[in-house]
């Protein structure tokens, strides 16, 4: 079996410049396939709040649905680095509570990393995570749980934007991530940022000059129903072929050529013994004609 990826090897990839490739999953199945598919890294993003949940933002994603889609994740991954997101105020109030519910993300749900959004402003709470020995991977530019401050938009547009992008992403290396995910940044301040760290940084929208990407699978296998987002490339269409699939079955089933002799199973010889004691309890649950006509049923009431 090949070696398990850690947070080390991230670092190790970007030594040797090698590019990392990760993708989201929210459960056992999907993270089977990617795990089997290669990929460096599993995020279970807080992203399942819009492409599983059917939320409009990631705001309302709970730590304890984060623990068990985790725990489902975790359970299928045998190579790849699992990662998990810190739902929205579970690490912002104090570094205290910061430490309780990552370490819950580990324990319960078997997260090798978690990942956590926000710049220098949140370094302090990474330095002590990592202290214990968490590995953490930060999440700067568009930041989603900061999506009524921010907007959807591309992030560090202005000299100013970013320079304090470039801020935020020397604070996490400093205060000891293993990497960083860099969303909706212009391609030039990403490779900029990329060619300064030692650590590596994953984009998503964010052009290639990253170290690594990650997509959302749902987005990348057309499972959901939107178009496709700019930053997105479609590698399959994963909706299209359920709903197909779908639509057959049932136009099968209402004409009544599903299931057909092959999905099920017959008596054979033994047919004619086996019906013969059914209708033998037929007979004795024999519905009985009622006085005034009704059908009695004579384990219970009318008919
Ligand atoms: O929640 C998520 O899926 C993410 C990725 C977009 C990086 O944070």
């Amino acid at each position: 079996m090949a070696k398990r990826m850690t947070a080390r090897g991230f670092l190790e990839r970007k030594e040797r410049g090698e590019k990392i490739a990760m993708l989201t999953a929210y459960d056992y199945p999907t993270a089977r396939l990617v795990d089997a598919a290669g990929v460096d890294g599993v995020l279970i993003g807080d992203s399942l709040g819009n492409v599983v949940q059917g939320r409009t933002t990631t705001l309302p994603v709970s730590l304890e649905e984060m623990t068990y889609h985790t725990s489902m994740v975790s359970r299928a991954v045998e190579k790849a680095l699992v990662v998990a997101d810190m739902p929205f105020l579970t690490y912002q109030v104090s570094a205290e509570e910061a430490l309780r519910n990552a370490g819950r993300l580990m324990q319960e749900g078997g997260a090798q990393a978690i990942k956590l959004e926000g710049g220098v402003d949140i370094a302090p709470t990474v330095r002590r995570l990592v202290q214990i020995g968490i590995p953490v991977m930060g999440h700067i530019g568009l930041t989603p749980q900061s999506v009524h401050a921010l907007g959807h938009r591309v992030q560090g547009r202005t000299a100013q934007a970013a320079a304090r992008l470039m801020e935020d992403a020397f604070a996490l290396e400093a205060a000891g991530a293993f990497g960083i995910v860099l969303e909706l940044v212009p391609d030039e301040v990403a490779t900029e940022i990329s060619s300064r760290l030692h650590i590596p940084t994953i984009g998503i929208g964010s052009g290639a000059g990253c170290d690594g990407q990650v997509l959302v699978l749902h987005d990348m296998v057309g499972l959901d129903e939107g178009g496709v987002l700019k930053h997105t490339r479609r590698y399959a269409e994963v909706g299209q072929a359920i709903r197909g699939a779908a639509e057959t079955y049932a136009q099968e089933v209402r004409a009544g050529t599903f299931p057909s002799a092959e999905h099920a199973t017959s008596l054979g010889a033994a047919g004619a013994e086996v019906l013969a004691a059914m209708r033998q309890v037929e007979k004795r649950h024999a519905i009985q004609e009622g006085d005034d006509g009704t059908e009695i049923n004579p384990y219970g009431g009318a008919r």
